[in-house]
């Protein structure tokens, strides 16, 4: 038996189980709530990479992280998100950004399972549903960017957060260029598809025309209504929508370390 828990404006869910012995309907009921919410966690799951990756491959198919090297080459499809006391600027994904935009494909999921973490309520991820950004968009915004598409880059501005692990594990070291339509209709419900953390320009759009709805756009994308903050424990497990939620990691002093998973 699985129990599903809402959270804050049904952004966000904690779900109640042992991952390590899902069925086949329990694993139905986990994607369901993800599509509902947008973000699901799980805490107290002590998991073996084998059995973390043995979950995974039930939701999708295991994507490939361009950017970073996998843990060991038995378990290349797990990255390691790791913050060090010692480092210096900003931690890896500290602004509001999709994973891999700036790729042809990107991941459907992302997962994150703590195995390090300082105390709680220290070092949270804070999600913003863009299921309820679209939601609240004025009808003439919503019309302006039905069409639109915009440019994204794995050295756009949250770039300069991933430098530090590059240098320990980096492996694609060419800038990586994608185009995406902004509106995304995902299962029937519609998101703004938009990354501030890789954005470069918007599609046949004037300077003028851009600056005004990029402002726009990137302000509301983030307000405080839409948004969830996630508090880690060790041995938690956080799913989300990669295409519906964006996510940043909040600044903090402190050894951290995640296992990070994305799927197709
Ligand atoms: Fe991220």
């Amino acid at each position: 038996m699985i129990k599903v828990i809402p959270k804050k404006n049904k952004i966000a869910a904690e779900i109640i189980c042992k991952i390590n012995n899902l069925k086949k309907n329990e694993i139905k009921k986990i994607k369901s709530a993800l599509n509902d919410f947008g973000m699901v966690y799980f805490r107290n799951q002590n998991l073996s990479s084998e059995n973390y990756l043995k979950f995974a491959k039930k939701l999708g198919i295991l994507a490939d992280y361009p950017r970073l090297k996998g843990l060991s080459s038995k378990y290349d499809k797990i990255t390691v998100v790791e913050r060090k006391s010692s480092d210096k600027g900003p931690s890896f994904g500290e602004q509001f950004h999709t994973d891999s935009i700036y790729t042809k494909n990107p991941p459907r999921f992302t997962m994150l399972l703590s195995k390090l973490v300082p105390k709680k309520g220290q070092a949270n991820t804070d999600f913003a549903s863009q299921y309820l950004a679209y939601k609240n968009l004025p009808e003439n915004i919503k019309k302006k960017l039905k069409n639109l598409k915009a440019i994204y880059s794995s050295e756009g501005p949250i770039s300069v957060t991933t430098h530090e692990r590059q240098k320990e594990k980096g492996k694609q070291k060419n800038e990586l260029i994608s185009k995406h339509k902004i509106i995304k209709k995902i299962n029937k419900k519609f998101s703004i598809f938009c990354s501030p953390g890789h954005f470069i320009k918007f599609k046949n759009l004037n300077k003028l025309e851009e600056s005004k709805l990029k402002k726009f756009l990137f302000k509301h994308q983030i307000k405080k209504k839409f948004r969830y903050s996630l508090e880690w424990e060790k041995n938690q497990l956080a799913i989300w929508d990669n295409r519906s939620m964006l996510h940043q990691a909040t600044p903090f002093k402190g050894n951290r370390i995640m296992h990070r998973i994305t799927i197709n």
